[in-house]
């Protein structure tokens, strides 16, 4: 196909039909959006909108019933599930609602552990890890382990985690629905700093419309379906 550079990720007529149920839900109706290079892209809309779904999907977690991803020039459909999990262990980080940390290692060994899976030395992956820590503004805990962190020093080593790897694009999932409005705002700070400086594309799904103001471009999703306004108010945040 034609390379479009500015395009990290396309998304065309997606369709995702859930059929471990006897009755099939179908829950993205034909979902088109582009996601530029470098761009915070923020997907909001109510519970229940299929915005995990669409996630998982966008994050090559999961294939469409139907519609096409073309994920930097390459047809997804044509790539087999080695070669996925390749591209999302090698340039994808995730964060999600809950941090998936592991609880007997320590924050500096959590973020350790995706440089150790790629082959990369002891040495250097203590030394990658702790700046990351440190950009976070959480080295100070690198030797606790989750248990012994806030909400939001969790989240802070999940986010280094997911960004120890140098992804091209970091897939969130409601990162901040577990914490408090400051300590949201102070995770999304830092988190947007190290993301624009990197020029990494950021996909972010949220029911909070608070998040809006970090992104370059918010889509709306309702009913598995992209809408251009969304009425539900600020101050009706969940
Ligand atoms: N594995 C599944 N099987 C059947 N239905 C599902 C499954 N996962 C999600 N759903 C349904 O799909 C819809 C969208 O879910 P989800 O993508 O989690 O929405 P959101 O993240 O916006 O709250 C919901 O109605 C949900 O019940
Ligand atoms: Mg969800």
């Amino acid at each position: 196909m034609q390379s479009d550079t500015n395009k990290i990720l396309t998304l065309k007529n997606v369709k995702k039909v859930y059929n471990d149920s006897e009755v099939p839900v179908e829950v993205l109706h034909g979902v088109d959006m582009e996601i530029e290079n470098g761009s915070i892209t923020a997907i909001v809309g109510p519970s229940g909108a299929g915005k995990s779904t669409l996630l998982h999907i966008m994050g090559l977690l999961d294939r469409p019933n139907e519609g096409e991803i073309i994920y930097n020039n390459h047809f997804v459909r044509g790539l087999d599930d080695d070669k996925l999990s390749e591209i999302r262990n090698r340039e994808f980080g995730f964060v999600f609602q809950f941090h998936h940390l592991l609880p007997e290692f320590t924050a500096l060994e959590n973020v350790m552990i995706p440089l150790l899976i790629q082959g990369v030395n002891k040495k250097s992956a203590i030394e990658r890890s702790r700046n990351l820590l440190r950009e976070m503004d959480i080295l100070s805990r690198e030797k606790h382990k989750p248990a012994q962190l806030s909400g939001g020093e969790r989240q802070r080593v999940a986010i280094a985690r997911a960004l120890v790897v140098k992804p091209k694009i970091v897939f969130a999932d409601e990162p901040t629905g577990n914490l408090d409005r400051k300590t949201s705002e102070n995770v999304m700070n830092v988190l947007v700093g190290i993301l624009k400086e990197r020029r990494i594309s950021f996909v972010i799904v949220t029911h909070n419309r608070l998040i809006e103001k970090y992104a370059d471009n918010t889509v709306y999703l309702i009913d598995g379906k992209v809408e251009n306004h969304y009425d539900i108010g600020i101050d009706n945040e969940t």
